[in-house]
Parts: structure tokens; C-alpha cells; sequence
């Protein structure tokens, strides 16, 4: 019976268990910031531009730039602001996010159209640095139904449009659309063409989100080997997420020397969205083998996540890498108790380095007594063991009716036990 069960006061250093074991026992592989021995990858930002694109995101200005500055805030080098040709509000927005902005670079999008590179020179003319992408479709598929054209064609129109592009700017950064089913051999023969005419970025979209990541990993290496002035331009990874690889295949892409990835807050963009920004910062930043890494402060990684979530209404998948709501949340007995004696034994990534609210344990029916007693206690109540197995059958009553037992339900659970105690008493 519930009522033969007295209080024990529990030691201070119980609640810290966690924390000392950690002291004792640091986890070198959570060791971050190695920027200065790693090769730097440019973030380039398309939120505001692929991003944008999304049916039902549509922004206002004032939105914009409000994001734009965040994403300055963030690191980001490049801010896609928008495809000025588009309509005037695009027009417009890349204008004011050029006036905004201080220190990321600009860019605005257009196809290799004269007049399309004229909008935009015009709506960068306030950037600090401008920045203009422009580009055609280089698969067959492309060439033969959507432009109607041929190979020889297209090679002109991507020459023409770069040297177009650079009466206006020094800045030009040439997309081969859907160069992940482009030929190799072609897609070389344009890439060296566009560089001897002055683009500075060359992007190498997997526009249909089709590559493998050892697929599109080897595409940036055979553009290495076989594009002889490639060293005067850099290659930019700009992957689409139809088939869920677009982080690996960014990664693939900067371990086979890109070192330009184009990706969106929460990977938002058409179809099934684009890389996203934060997944290929923390793979980065948790994997310094590989020495490359960003100057994104992934801090403020969580806090812009939800911003252009509220903003653009798109709510962000609760399992989402990263930014997701249950990204730091651990639900089964056995990586409760884990995660209480040492943070990484379940987890990868602090919560704290990229804004998240912390590790959360999520008391439900498969919960343990030491997460019930982790979580009690930071209620401020504390248990001796005879107690805890007590008051673990009640919570097991009430986690098996609902989902999930939350603060309140663990503050009825301490009044029934202390009415219980008293009784006794
Ligand atoms: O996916 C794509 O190919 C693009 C280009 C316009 C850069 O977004
Ligand atoms: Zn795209």
C-alpha cells in the first residue's frame, strides 16, 4: 500500500550526476570550430529565390529582407534575393535586400536572355557586391524539348549570356540546368567555354534531384580533371531533394573539390525542396576530417529555421535533421537513462551550437524511473528510490492513457504521492 512509503531527502549531487559524468569523461569528437585548418565552402542561399518557389510561401517585402538580414546575421556569402525579370515585386525585393544588405554578396538569377541580364544588373545596382546567374539547360532533354535547339546552339547561347552578363558585372555565376543528366564530355566542353568567357561560379545543378551521390560526387571530379582552366572559377553543388539525397550529394560534391553549395533554410524549394542549409553546415561541422568548413554561426541556426517556418508557412517535419522539433528529443527508457548519465551517448550534436531549446525527455510510457526521476526533479521534487518505484506505477497509469506526460501531470502525480505521505503521517 501507497501509504506505508515515507520521504527520503535525495543528495544535492544526484542532480548533477550527469554533469560530472561528463567532466570525468569529455567526448573529443564533439570538438567544433575548426575553420582555421579547414578550407572554407562558400554558402550560397537560395531560400528567397528556389526557396521561394514553394506553392503557398510567397513573401512580402518587408519579409524579405527581414530574412535576408538574418541570413547576413547567419554567414551566409551569398543571398539568392529573387529573378528580377520575374514580376515587378521581385524586381523590387532584390533591390531592397541590395540596399539592406552590408557584407553577403547578391545575387540575382536570370536566363540567358538579354533582357533578363539587363532587370538584373538593374536590380543589383545598389549591392555591395552583385553577383548574376545566369544559365541554360545543357541535357538532351532540355536541348531537344524545352529549348527546341541543339548541343552547338547552346554552347553559343551559354558563351553569350556570360559575356553579356559580365558588361555589368565582374561577378557572374553560369548554371548548367539539369547538368546531372547532362553528358560529362558536353557538360566539360560548356564549363570550360563559360569560364574562358568570364564566369567566376560554375553551377552544376542536379536540377531533377536524380544523381547518386557517387554519381554526382564523380561529375565534380571528372569537371576537375577534365576542364582545363577550371582553376579560375569555383564549382558550385545546387542539388534538388526528389529522391532524399540532395545533403549527401552536396557533400559528395565538396569531397570531389566543389566548393560552392547552394542550399535553402529548412531545404525548402520546388518539388521536394532543395539542399538544406543546415544539414550540410553540421555535417561540416561535426566531421572535421574533413576539413572543409563554413562561417555559418550555427547558433542561430534554430532561431532562422522557425522564422521563415512562421513566415513562409511551412511547418518543419517534427524528425527533421537539425532544426526539427523532436531533432533533440528521446522518447525510449534505454536512451533516457543514456542521455542522462551522458549527453552523447544519443546525441551528435549539442543543442546549444545550433539554437535548439536543449535535450528533451519526452516521458511517455516507455520512460523509465530514471527519466522520471531527471524530470521531477527539475520540477524541484525529489525522490528516494522506495518512492520512486511508487510513484513509477502512477505515472505508468497516467503515460498509459495519453501520449505523452507532461509538467502538469507530474505535478498531480507529486500532490497524489504527498497526500499519500501525509495520510500515512
Ligand atoms: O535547379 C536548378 O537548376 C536551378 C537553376 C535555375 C540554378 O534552380
Ligand atoms: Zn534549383
Amino acid at each position: 500500500m501507497l501509504i506505508y512509503y515515507r520521504r527520503k531527502a535525495i543528495k544535492y549531487w544526484q542532480l548533477l550526476e550527469g554533469i560530472e559524468y561528463l567532466q570525468k569523461y569529455p567526448i573529443p569528437f564533439v570538438e567544433q570550430k575548426q575553420i582555421n585548418m579547414s578550407e572554407q565552402i562558400y554558402i550560397f542561399d537560395t531560400t528567397l529565390r528556389d526557396g521561394e518557389q514553394t506553392p503557398g510561401s510567397k513573401l512580402n517585402m518587408e519579409e524579405k529582407i527581414e530574412i535576408a538580414r538574418h541570413l547576413e546575421q547567419l554567414g551566409v556569402d551569398i543571398i539568392e534575393a529573387g529573378f528580377p525579370v520575374s514580376s515587378p515585386g521581385d524586381f523590387e525585393a532584390v533591390m531592397e535586400i541590395s540596399k539592406a544588405v552590408k557584407t553577403s554578396t547578391i545575387c540575382g538569377l536570370s536566363r540567358a536572355v538579354k533582357n533578363d541580364i539587363e532587370v538584373a544588373a538593374q536590380a543589383l545596382k545598389y549591392a555591395k557586391r552583385p553577383r548574376i546567374h545566369t544559365g541554360i539547360g545543357t541535357s538532351d532533354i532540355h536541348i531537344q524539348y524545352k529549348l527546341r535547339s541543339t548541343r552547338e546552339e547552346i554552347l553559343e547561347r551559354a558563351v553569350g549570356c556570360v559575356k553579356y552578363a559580365k558588361k555589368f558585372v565582374e561577378d557572374v555565376e553560369f548554371y548548367a540546368e539539369d547538368a546531372g543528366r547532362t553528358d560529362n564530355e558536353y557538360l566539360a566542353r560548356v564549363i570550360e567555354a563559360v569560364i574562358k568567357a568570364g564566369a567566376t561560379v560554375v553551377n552544376i545543378p542536379d536540377t531533377t534531384g536524380y544523381c547518386l551521390p557517387d554519381m554526382y560526387g564523380a561529375k565534380i571530379k571528372y569537371l576537375m580533371e577534365n576542364v582545363p582552366n577550371i582553376h579560375k572559377a569555383i564549382i558550385s553543388a545546387h542539388c534538388h531533394n526528389d529522391l532524399g539525397l540532395a545533403t549527401a550529394n552536396s557533400i559528395s560534391a565538396i569531397q570531389n573539390g566543389a566548393r560552392q553549395i547552394e542550399c535553402t533554410i529548412n531545404g525548402i524549394g520546388e518539388r521536394a525542396g532543395n539542399t538544406s542549409l543546415e544539414e550540410v553546415v553540421m555535417v561540416m561541422r561535426q566531421h572535421p576530417n574533413l576539413k572543409l568548413d563554413t562561417h555559418i554561426n550555427t547558433r542561430l541556426l534554430c532561431p532562422i529555421s522557425k522564422m521563415v517556418s512562421d513566415l513562409m508557412h511551412m511547418p518543419v517535419q517534427p524528425n527533421k535533421a537539425v532544426v526539427g522539433a523532436n531533432a533533440f528529443a528521446h522518447s525510449s527508457g534505454i536512451h533516457q537513462d543514456g542521455v542522462i548519465k551522458c549527453r552523447e551517448s544519443y546525441e551528435i550534436i549539442d543543442p546549444a551550437e545550433v539554437g535548439a531549446d536543449g535535450t528533451m525527455i519526452v516521458l511517455t510510457a516507455r520512460s523509465g524511473r530514471a527519466a522520471l526521476l531527471h524530470r521531477m526533479q527539475r520540477l524541484g521534487y525529489d525522490y528516494c528510490k522506495d518512492d520512486l518505484k511508487v510513484i513509477y506505477e502512477q505515472f505508468l497509469k497516467v503515460a498509459d492513457s495519453k501520449k505523452e506526460v507532461e509538467d502538469n501531470d507530474l505535478h498531480e502525480l507529486a500532490k497524489f504521492f504527498e497526500g499519500q505521505v501525509r495520510v500515512a503521517a
